[in-house]
């Protein structure tokens, strides 16, 4: 299985505190049967921090964790991205296409509860058409049934962008039941999965989980589709 979206690099977010906890949350993600992984660090307009100053801090901590893993054929291959709150003006951020997935121009994207509004489906329709770039939605299981309106999230789900979804949401009721209303409602999105991990204690990594539950609620056939997706996405091949 492919992880598109993960907290596992040192000391950059609230994720993985240090390179011991990064070791031991891609162990846990061999373990579950990922082989691909993406790191995808918080960036976060509203901190002001600049997209080089992000990318230097970024590097760095890859750098430490690459380093770690060197030699180590147990575990999963390393992708890198980000993933990015989405403010109002964020298509006018200089070099935001910098904070694409390694290959290709896919730009995960996280909407702020606090901020959700109308005005989210025209910051994505710019990024897309001015900027070039394709937004994935994050975690959209989080947005279904409290923060985001559903009349708000069709808007979105129009826009067609690939969509991201927690694959452990698959293993609550409510959550699982919103989730396989929208991938029946949108049969043409295409649909990736992530683990979303950030430690090894509070949010760890469940992807066994999902693939248990997605086997039995999804059909291998939806399965398959959903991790071919994902690795395609983070090789660059994915055509949206
Ligand atoms: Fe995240």
């Amino acid at each position: 299985m492919t992880d598109t979206h993960t907290h596992i690099l040192p000391a950059m977010d609230d994720g993985a505190a240090s390179v011991e906890e990064s070791l031991k949350l891609l162990s846990a993600l061999a373990l579950q049967g990922v082989n691909q992984v993406a790191a995808t660090p918080h960036f976060k307009p509203s901190t002001n921090e600049s997209i080089d100053s992000f990318l230097a801090r970024r590097n760095e901590s890859e750098a430490l964790l690459r380093q770690a893993m060197e030699g180590r054929t147990d575990l999963p291959q390393l992708h890198i991205g980000t993933e990015v709150t989405l403010s109002v003006e964020l298509s006018q951020f200089e070099g935001l296409e910098k904070l694409c997935y390694k290959n290709g121009n896919f730009l995960l994207i996280e909407l702020d509860p606090f901020t959700v509004g109308s005005w989210i489906p025209r910051a994505l329709y710019d990024i897309s058409n001015r900027l070039l770039l394709t937004p994935v939605i994050a975690h959209i299981d989080r947005y279904l049934g409290d923060d985001v309106s559903p009349k708000l999230i069709e808007e979105i789900m129009k826009l067609n962008c690939p969509v991201q979804f927690n694959g452990y949401a698959l293993a609550k009721f409510n959550k699982r039941r919103q989730l396989l209303k929208i991938m029946n409602r949108h049969p043409d999105t295409i649909f990736v999965v992530g683990s979303d991990c950030h430690n090894i204690h509070l949010r760890p990594p469940a992807m066994d989980v999902f693939e248990k539950k997605a086997m039995k609620h999804l059909g291998e056939d939806f399965f398959d589709e959903i991790c071919e997706n994902s690795r395609l996405m983070l090789t660059g091949e994915l055509i949206t």
